[in-house]
């Protein structure tokens, strides 16, 4: 078999991460880390020096690479493979550059709800995404079932926020403005999302992803109500529909759901399909317990910034975070990604606390 054939892949030896997602008992509360695969590490800027940030999206060899690099430091018990989220308003017929220093940039964002006609109606991902497939395919092999392969997807509102502010902003205001002044197109826009999303999400496991995150970064900007309306509709649209598929076909793929400072959707997010609810920093263990009732895993949500306190501080603060989340139902995680100014030695210790003190707890 070829190394790009999508079955006969090696046989998962560390199954940990899969097991917390769906509730049972680990020997071990399971960890990794939101862009383990990044500019914290030397490795990664060697790789990715001089070349364009999308071009090595677009490279299977280079995201299998990439996403390798931090397993061959740090015992992390789940990979996720090297992409962005902005692949997909590329695949809709956006452009999309990454400007060093500034970020993800749109030279031609969506103005008025005329400019939808910009957008390709009929999407076929493996035309347009199909080099995510092959990353994903090739990882698969690579990764010799060390550990799984998570995949993932931006949520339609963090990428409608992403078509029309051009880029970053603080204020979201002119993507909030559409949801006030053009619900209708907003909602058309986010349907048009959710449909790439779906088709998307399939081929990733077709591919070989044994597990999906949704990255609804962009959650905070929207209040209650209009988190349900523009954001929580969509994500259980997208969980129930990709079930739904995978459930024809016999497979079953755990789904996290990161929905970044929506504090008060936790409860509804918690009945939105998903297996597993991923949590920011201002969340605490506890009450999240709380106000998900048991009936799913949780994951997060150590302040990436407390990687800059001292390693003894570390396994503190990690050790107080199992007691708060308990050790089943449980992957740790930080509760955003790394920044690129991280150490990655503090990164191992984080890594080694949370196997080292879960396993004493687990052992009790
Ligand atoms: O290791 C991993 O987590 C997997 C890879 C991954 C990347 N982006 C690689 C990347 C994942 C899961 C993402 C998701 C992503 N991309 C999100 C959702 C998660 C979140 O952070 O909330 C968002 C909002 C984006 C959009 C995006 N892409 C931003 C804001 C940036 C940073 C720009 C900057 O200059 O700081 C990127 C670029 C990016 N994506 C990098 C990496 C490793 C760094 C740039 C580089 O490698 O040149």
């Amino acid at each position: 078999t070829s190394l790009f054939d999508p079955k006969d892949f090696p046989q998962l030896k560390n199954d940990t991460f899969l097991r917390a997602a769906r509730g049972e008992e680990t020997q071990h509360v399971p960890v990794w880390c939101m862009r383990q695969a990044g500019r914290y590490l030397p490795e990664f800027r060697e790789s990715r020096a001089g070349k364009d940030f999308f071009e090595t999206c677009r490279s299977p060899e280079a995201c299998c690479e990439l996403t390798l690099q931090p397993l061959r430091r740090f015992s992390f018990d789940a990979a996720i493979i090297f992409s962005d989220i902005l692949v997909v308003p590329q695949a809709m017929g956006m452009d999309v550059q990454m400007v060093p220093g500034k970020g993800p940039t749109f030279p031609d964002p969506l103005k008025d709800p005329e400019d939808l006609q910009r957008l390709r109606v009929k999407v076929d991902v493996n035309t347009e995404l199909g080099y995510v497939f092959r990353a994903i395919t090739l990882t698969r092999h690579k990764l010799e079932g060390k550990v799984p392969l998570i995949g993932f997807t931006g949520a339609p509102w963090t990428l409608m926020s992403y078509m029309i502010e051009g880029g970053g902003s603080n204020t979201h205001s002119k993507a909030k403005r559409w949801l006030y002044q053009h619900p209708e197109a907003s909602h058309m826009l986010l349907r048009m999302l959710t449909d790439v999303i779906v088709e998307y999400l399939l081929g990733q496991v077709a591919a070989g992803a044994q597990a999906l995150q949704v990255f609804e970064s962009h959650a905070g900007i929207l209040g209650p109500a209009e988190f349900k309306e523009f954001s929580l509709l969509y994500l259980r649209d997208i969980a129930r529909r990709v079930k739904d598929k995978l459930k024809e076909d016999g497979q079953d793929v755990p789904m996290i759901v990161f929905a970044k400072d929506a504090h008060y959707g936790v409860e509804d997010l918690s009945q939105s399909h998903y297996e597993v609810v991923g949590l920011d920093w201002t969340i605490d263990p506890r009450s999240a317990r709380e106000r998900t009732g048991g009936k799913v895993s949780l994951q997060g949500n150590m302040d990436p910034c407390a990687l800059y306190a001292p390693k003894e501080r570390i396994s503190d603060i990690v050790h107080k975070m199992l007691e708060g989340f308990g050790t089943r139902g449980y992957i740790a995680n930080l509760g955003h990604g790394l920044y690129p100014d991280m150490d990655p030695e503090h990164v191992g210790a984080f890594v080694q606390a949370v196997h080292k003190h879960s396993k004493q707890m687990i052992e009790q």
